[in-house]
């Protein structure tokens, strides 16, 4: 994953933007996304820790004093125009507990394998009260769990491990909380 998003990041953009590759995304993906961004501007604001921020396509759009963490330099070197910055990685965040008053995190979690992913979610506990996930939404068709190949505007291919989530399921791995969003492509809860 780590080298796949660092070749990516300065086309990663054209992704929630509906060009390039993902030109063909349809109307309602590109409506929900607006939804979504809205949503994400009117989240009480907070200091907030955004766990794998990428470009920070979505960080600067939360309120609150906001930290972006990314494993890859590239992508923080777009991110680090909107937010605060650091290089980590999210399965061992360098900072003290309860340094955050919440950790965000979009398109990450669904991502991990087992193992990163529990502790992904014990550092994220250690270091916020309030964790928010915003992943890809399980809808007609989708797999829960699948290797995809992605390519890239340079040809090359990747295999990269992705879930989707209703947001039920979403809540029972986080061990409770409350949806904050149910859309067809979007999911996001708040878990404490
Ligand atoms: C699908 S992108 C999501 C980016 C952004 N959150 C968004 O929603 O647009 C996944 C991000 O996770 C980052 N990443 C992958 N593994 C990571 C790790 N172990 N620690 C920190 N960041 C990681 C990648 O560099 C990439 O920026």
């Amino acid at each position: 994953m780590k080298a796949y998003y660092d070749a990516r990041a300065p086309e990663y953009d054209d992704w929630w933007l509906a060009q390039g590759l993902h030109a063909a995304a349809p109307n309602d993906w590109k409506e929900e996304r607006d939804e979504l961004v809205d949503f994400l501007r009117v989240l009480p604001p907070k200091r907030t820790l955004d766990v794998a921020c990428g470009t920070g396509f979505l960080t600067r759009h939360l309120a609150g004093e906001v930290v972006g963490l990314d494993q890859s330099a590239r992508m923080l070197a777009l991110a680090g125009r909107y937010v605060e910055v650091i290089q980590g990685n999210g399965a061992a965040l360098p900072f003290d507990d309860d340094a955050f008053e919440r950790v965000f995190t979009s398109h990450f979690y669904g991502h991990l394998e087992d193992d990163h992913r529990a502790r992904f979610l014990a550092e994220a506990r250690r270091v916020a009260p309030e964790l928010v996930v915003v992943d890809a939404a399980l809808h007609g068709g989708s797999e829960r769990a699948e290797w995809q190949e992605r390519e890239l505007n340079d040809g090359s291919r990747w295999q990269v491990y992705k879930r989707f989530f209703s947001p039920e399921g979403l809540l029972r791995e986080l061990g409770g909380g409350e949806t904050l969003f149910a859309g067809q492509w979007f999911v996001v809860v708040r878990a404490p």
